[in-house]
């Protein structure tokens, strides 16, 4: 089993099959495979083995190996991607992140990166790449293994939808002391230190990166600290202009991201001070940041996310509200009011989540759409594209996310007769007064005949 891009593959397998290697496929895996059979040959032990393997390797990789005649050793190794041991009694476990497991066991074995580890049912071995001994560090599991169970709903995703009010509920539960004031605990960059950021800069992948661009609207307007959202995979491959007085927030809900992990070590790299927005305990982003605000989501089990998107933007308001408290600005003053606001939003998710027989129906009217647009503004925007991922992710239609004033710069030529169109509509209270352009623009894609409901 392997997870990840080995990069040099082509050359590994050029060179095995010099060798006389026989390939069913073209993946970096079968390559994987071959060469720890050749290794095997010459050691005849598994462990040895990948431990011969790993070090020709280049890339991020999990790697699973077992014997056909030894089916009850597994070894496991892991270079920048993620892989935790469940620890059980006569059996043991492997898996990308604990919610594999925690049906079974709440004891979880965090591994270093570079590091190979051998289980059986009664035994687990830790080692480097090098082949030192390690003891990797054993923790127990707080969440709850029910939390990894589907709840009488037919799929995880289905539930962790559900689960958002309590998910947005528990990211903002414990985050005051007596006078109302935000208490960060877990907040290990020192007051004064936060006190100087000049900049900051949200890094992230998919889902993760629009959270932090709903983020930046809100910590901008309340800190006045100019924040910018770089995806994490472009961020690590430029000369971004960083120092010591920028920090760098990673969002992440696995904390095992690859291209977020190296956005955070580059940033360090640069002298940042780096924090993570994680829902994953114990996980690699975290351990690596400086300083940690976990959302409280529990385990997000469904490959598409959704409850952990509601949590990472409340944990960044969150952030953001924390910064202005810290500061001291005018806005500093008005976070208790945003803060009962937030506390106000469960109930609200509910009451949408307890109607959803509108969207079942306009999703069977929809069934065979080919292309759907998603139009937002301000904080719209970024909820537009992560609905256009959502809707490419889950239902395989081509979808797009566009800024509604965007629109007469180009996209417009998309709206034909029965085209699709989603609209986040900003509140008519809102003080931006975004709601009448909005409503400008239905009014606009209407008249080309766009489909509406
Ligand atoms: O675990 P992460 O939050 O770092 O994952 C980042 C993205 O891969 C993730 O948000 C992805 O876009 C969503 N699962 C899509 O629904």
């Amino acid at each position: 089993m392997h997870n990840g891009i080995i990069e040099n593959f082509h050359s590994l397998r050029q060179s095995l099959l010099a060798d006389g290697v026989e390939f069913t496929s073209e993946t970096d895996t079968e390559v994987v495979a071959h060469l720890v059979a050749s290794a095997y040959a010459d050691s005849g032990d598994l462990t040895r083995a990948m431990q011969d393997v790993v070090g020709t390797l280049e890339g991020a990789f999990t790697l699973l190996a077992v014997h056909a005649d030894a089916p009850n050793t597994v070894v496991a190794a892991r270079r920048n991607s993620p892989l935790v041991v469940g620890l059980g009694d006569g059996e043991n476990f492997m898996g990308s992140d604990v919610a594999a497991f925690i049906g079974h066991t709440r004891k979880a074995l965090e591994l270093g990166q570079d590091q190979i580890v051998t289980i059986t049912p009664d035994s687990c071995d830790v080692i480097n790449f090098d082949g030192t001994p390690s003891e990797g560090k054993a923790y127990d599991v707080t969440w709850d293994a029910a939390a990894a169970e589907k709840d009488g709903y037919d799929t995880f995703m289905e539930k962790e939808i559900h689960d958002q009010p309590h998910a947005v509920r528990d990211t903002l539960l414990g985050r005051t002391d007596e006078n109302g004031q935000l208490v960060l605990d877990e907040m290990s960059i020192t007051e004064q230190d936060l006190r100087g950021i000049s900049k900051i800069v949200i890094v992230a992948c998919g889902t993760a990166a629009y959270a932090g661009m709903v983020a930046k609207y809100a910590i901008e307007r309340w800190t006045r600290i100019p924040v910018e959202v770089e995806l994490a995979h472009e961020f690590r491959y430029r000369d971004p202009v960083i120092d010591e007085n920028t920090l760098v927030v990673s969002i992440s809900q696995s904390g095992e991201t690859a291209d977020t992990l190296m956005a955070v070590r580059h940033a360090k790299e640069l002298g940042a001070r780096t924090l993570s927005i994680c829902n994953t305990h114990g996980s690699t982003i975290p351990r690596e940041s400086d300083a940690v605000l976990y959302t409280h989501a529990g385990p997000e089990i469904a490959v598409a996310s959704t409850k952990a998107f509601v949590a990472q933007i409340t944990a960044s308001y969150i952030l953001g509200l924390y910064l202005a408290q810290l500061r001291g600005g005018s806005f500093g003053r008005n976070a208790a009011e945003v803060l009962e606001e937030l506390h106000g939003i469960p109930a609200k998710m509910s009451d949408l989540l307890g109607n959803l027989a509108r969207v079942k129906e306009i999703a069977y009217f929809m069934a065979d759409t080919r292309s759907v647009l998603f139009l937002g503004r301000h904080v719209g925007f970024p909820i537009a594209m992560e609905g256009a991922l959502k809707l490419k992710e889950l239902a395989y239609i081509h979808a797009e996310g566009f800024a509604a004033g965007e629109l007469k710069h180009g996209p417009i030529a998309l709206i034909e007769p029965g085209q699709p169109v989603f609209i986040v509509v900003p509140s008519p209270s809102a003080e931006n007064g975004l709601h009448g352009k909005v409503v400008s623009n239905i009014q606009e894609i209407r008249a080309r005949g766009a489909a509406h409901w």
